[in-house]
């Protein structure tokens, strides 16, 4: 497997609160530019449903709201981003780094990040959004308490995962609509792929 050469394959991080539209734009991304994604709430649930004794664990700490260890989310994120490796048109990691530890461990074990997009939105917004899509979503962490515990857990530690990439940094008001929203994502991806 070949290393991450970010030069020709831009990486990029998707950050932002619990229900800011990661995953929503996401998918937007991938369908216009074949980006490979990469959600880490997406890999932690399917080690969850492997039934394994590690994915019990690991269930008991997402139905908290709470951050699962660090070394294991790096090492299915680096097993899937080199797994993937050879056919990546670019990277977007959806849901990584949260805390300064791990945007740190990404840039030394992986390679340095491209661009940071924060879709930012207020913590009334983030509840209204997920208690909406808690109907249908079938997610053991989406109810009125792990919610909370989600937002926390969030807000504990976005400051200072944003402070360290002052110059990679590109806010966007996720208040919007997904278009409007959609469309200040296309100026910054444009360039990187011209
Ligand atoms: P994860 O799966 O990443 O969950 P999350 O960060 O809480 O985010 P969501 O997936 O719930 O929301 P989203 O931002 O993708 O919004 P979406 O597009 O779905 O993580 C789950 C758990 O895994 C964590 O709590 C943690 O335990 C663990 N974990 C994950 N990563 C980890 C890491 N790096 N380290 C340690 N632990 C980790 O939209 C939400 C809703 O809003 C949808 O209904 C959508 O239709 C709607 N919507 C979207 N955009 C808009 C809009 N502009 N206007 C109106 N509605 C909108």
């Amino acid at each position: 497997m070949a290393p991450i050469d970010p030069s020709k394959t831009p990486i990029v991080w998707i950050l932002g609160g619990p229900g800011s539209g990661k995953g929503t734009q996401c998918e937007k991304i991938i369908a216009k530019y074949g980006f490979t994604h990469l959600s880490t709430g997406d890999l932690l649930r399917a080690e969850v449903k492997s039934g394994s004794e590690r994915a019990k664990c690991l269930s008991a700490i997402m139905e908290r709201g709470e951050l699962v260890p660090n070394d294991l989310v790096l090492d299915l994120l680096k097993e899937a981003m080199l797994a993937k490796t050879d056919e990546a048109k670019g990277f977007l990691i959806d849901g990584y780094p949260r805390e300064k530890s791990q945007g740190i461990a990404f840039e030394k074990t992986i390679a340095p990040v491209t661009v940071i997009i924060y879709f930012e939105a207020s913590s009334e917004t983030l509840t209204k959004r997920l208690l909406g899509r808690a109907a249908s979503s079938g997610r053991a962490d989406d109810n009125e308490e792990t919610i909370k515990l989600r937002l926390k857990t969030f807000l504990d530690n976005n400051d200072q995962v944003l402070a360290q990439y002052p110059e990679k940094l590109k806010r966007i008001n996720a208040e919007d609509s997904v278009d409007a929203i959609f469309s200040q994502v296309v100026q910054i991806l444009d360039p990187l792929v011209k």
